[in-house]
């Protein structure tokens, strides 16, 4: 915030508890917020300081004072036996070692560190479920944290026979406080479903009105849009706070217990690990994650792992929390109205930014396919600046009704490629024009063809279009293709555009003279590149096949092929039938290549290809010569992912002759490494045995058995 347009804190106090209670409104009782949480935490900061600096305008309504949340009056109020505090956040290693030095420090001061209990953040929604002689007996939001929602016949939908606890020695009163959430593939089946079946409805609609039209009738307007939802915690809490029961029911929401209320008549737990182990014992959900951890180091190092392992976490996770672990600590540590002292939610960096769309671009890919792109304002979000969102396909920009200068929710989780996630409609100028689909391509002004039922739009220019030229080139000059060293994007773009370059045979076409007229080419330079062509001749079956770019080929489909039918031979005379007795070949992905190979313009350029001299090695006679195979008699190791089954592979070494084993060691004669392989390709590494990537391990075993368990 620039300081010299900074008004009084009176004024700007009074403007973010508008800001706060607005977007409060939005998150907990809307289930549609317009801001990233990173936004919202920065104006939460900003008012808690202001507050702490200014005493004299504290209140208690306040949001920095109280716990952000909503009680809808349509369902009914219940007051929770102790308060649902919310927690206090860190966003950074100095901020919990202070926490830490707080916690040591409050009452005796234990010599040393403290024990914590390390857990997940869960990014869902509260709730508290309330057992009465174990039986279930209300369940309630958080709410406003005195106060929540009764949700009970949400919840015992959701419960099934889970509405009672297990166990002899149930206590008189348990509050279990809990998170609901959904995991992301139940999120993203969930949207599927809500978009699929709004699709349905609209389809029946347009037809009613064509009926209706033909009879001169007033038409029905078609249905707004379909209400999908933007991240898996927003997905919950919509799908929570339903009013039929039955809805809820039917949505795949799960829960996870982290703490308890009220609890009486029971023995009292000493630690908060005790707490745990005793709702588990009762037979409620608890986290896999939680683990005793020592000290500000201890946390930190949690930290560390949990952030590492987000990605590969089956739901959404936006930090972890510590929580002091002996009860007795805790109780002198205290709350403020708002949060506990005793705990602390060490946030990861978001993965949702707000930020402002600058341009809508069409991008045409290899294959023509048109994916429409944000440009951003860069903002950092993810762990990296983004200025690029993906818009997916036309009837995302339409559902989105996305525009130019919109301020809009953008995410970047993991290396999935960023997307737009929300529109702030509110934010809009006046002046916004709706996106319109262009009818041609914008590179070729070929005409836009529609596929997939009209969500995928392709350019019909072919290799016409300078797009999709160019994509095929830096495609098959690709790390996993030919590999050619030093034809970068820039460069490849320099020859299209100069019409040195129109499909991939012209690369080893081109004159030393042809490459020095190009701008910045300096002698070194086109001689390491024509070195690099000359070098990516010598290459294998899977790479040339990927390279080719057939549609629907990728690298382990290529791999495939070449290890089941050996010669480019057999391949280009295959047949869709015979491509689909071939594992992970389905119908479209066999017309797709036969499609490709029947192109004259595909088979010109594959001859010239083999005319220029690419070439690789032919696969060794196998099942006649099995004793003169690479592997006979050798000690083989299969080590991670590959795309075949593994047995497969084990019973094509043996079938060479050679003995697969388990472990690494000096004996073993080559490691394949599949992958994300781990420990035993480090130490194949260590001891210098030979590894093979599973293309160079496809390629030397030679056609499998016919029959793939
Ligand atoms: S403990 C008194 N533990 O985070 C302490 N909360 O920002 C209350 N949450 O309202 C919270 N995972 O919805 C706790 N392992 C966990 C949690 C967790 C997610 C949520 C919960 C809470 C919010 C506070």
């Amino acid at each position: 915030m620039a300081s010299a347009a900074r008004p009084a804190p009176r004024a700007r106090i009074l403007k973010l508890r508008e800001q706060l209670e607005y977007h409060n409104y939005r998150y907990y009782e809307l289930a549609q917020p317009v801001i990233a949480d990173a936004e919202y935490d920065a104006l939460l900061r900003e008012l808690e300081s202001l507050e702490q600096a200014h005493p004299e305008f504290a209140s208690p309504d306040s949001p920095a004072q109280k716990v952000g949340g909503f009680v809808n009056q349509s369902f009914a109020p219940v007051t929770h036996a102790t308060a649902m505090l919310s927690l206090a956040n860190a966003f950074s290693a100095d901020e919990v070692r202070a926490f830490d030095k707080r916690a040591r420090e409050a009452g005796e001061v234990a010599d040393g560190e403290i024990e914590y209990v390390a857990e997940l953040k869960l990014d869902g929604l509260a709730v508290s479920l309330r057992f009465e002689h174990g039986w279930l007996t209300c369940a309630a939001t958080r709410g406003d944290g005195r106060t929540g929602e009764n949700i009970t016949h949400n919840i015992r939908a959701l419960l099934g026979d889970k509405t009672f606890l297990r166990g002899k020695d149930v206590p008189a009163v348990l509050e279990a406080r809990a998170e609901v959430y959904m995991t992301q593939a139940d999120f993203r089946r969930l949207n599927a479903q809500l978009q699929a079946e709004f699709n349905r409805a609209n389809a029946a609609i347009r037809a009613e009105n064509k009926i209706r039209r033909a009879a001169d009738k007033k038409e029905k307007p078609e249905k707004k849009q379909a209400k999908v939802f933007v991240n898996a915690r927003n997905a919950a809490t919509g799908s929570l706070r339903q009013k039929d029961p039955l809805v809820t029911q039917s949505r795949p929401l799960k829960f996870c217990c982290y703490a308890a209320g009220e609890l009486t008549g029971a023995p009292r737990p000493q630690t908060h690990w005790e707490i745990l182990e005793k709702l588990r014992v009762y037979g409620l959900p608890v986290s896999e994650f939680a683990r005793r951890v020592r000290g500000a180091a201890g946390c930190l190092a949690y930290y560390d792992e949990m952030l590492a392992r987000r990605d590969q976490l089956p739901f959404a996770v936006d930090g972890v929390v510590y929580k002091v672990a002996d009860l007795g600590r805790q109780k002198i540590l205290g709350a403020t109205g708002r949060a506990p002292r005793w705990a602390l939610a060490h946030k990861f960096p978001a993965e949702e930014a707000t930020t402002v769309v600058q341009n809508i671009e069409l991008q045409v890919g290899r294959t023509g396919a048109i994916t429409p792109v944000a440009r951003l304002a860069p903002v950092f979000v993810g762990g990296v600046t983004v200025s690029n969102a993906t818009l997916h396909n036309r009837d995302e920009i339409a559902r989105l009704d996305v525009r130019v200068g919109d301020t809009i929710l953008v995410r970047r989780a993991g290396d999935v490629i960023p997307e737009v996630l929300s529109v702030d409609k509110t934010r809009r100028r006046k002046n916004a024009v709706k996106f319109k689909f262009p009818s041609r391509c914008p590179v070729c002004a070929a005409r836009i063809v529609y596929a997939d039922d009209g969500v995928i739009a392709r350019c019909s220019g072919g290799l016409h279009c300078a797009a999709q030229r160019k994509q095929n080139i830096k495609h098959f000059a690709s790390r996993g293709a030919l590999d050619i060293n030093g034809l970068g994007d820039k460069l490849v773009e320099q020859l299209a555009d100069a019409n040195l370059v129109r499909t991939v045979a012209d690369l080893y076409e081109i004159s030393d003279a042809q490459l020095r007229g190009l701008e910045r080419m300096a002698e070194k330079k086109a001689a390491n590149l024509r070195a690099a062509l000359e070098h990516s001749k010598n290459t294998t079956l899977p790479r040339f096949l990927f390279g080719l770019g057939i549609p629907l080929v990728g690298e382990s489909t290529a791999a495939a092929l070449a290890a089941h039918l050996q010669t480019l031979d057999n391949l280009r005379a295959a047949t869709a039938e015979s491509l689909q007795g071939i594992p992970d070949i389905g119908p479209a992905v066999a017309r797709s290549i036969v499609a490709f190979f029947a192109a004259p313009n595909n088979a010109r350029v594959i001859d010239k290809l083999l005319a220029a001299g690419v070439h690789w090695p032919q696969p060794m006679q196998t099942s006649s010569a099995a004793t003169a195979h690479i592997f006979h008699g050798k000690t083989v190791v299969l080590t991670g992912a590959l795309s075949i089954p593994r047995a497969a592979a084990k019973k094509m070494l043996q079938d060479c002759g050679a003995k697969v084993t388990g472990s690494v060691s000096r004996n073993t004669d080559y490691v394949v490494v599949g992958e994300n392989a781990g420990s035993k390709a480090t130490k194949a590494a260590a001891l210098k045995i030979p590894m093979l990537t599973e293309t160079e391990f496809l390629t030397l075993v030679g056609p499998p058995p016919a029959n793939l368990g």
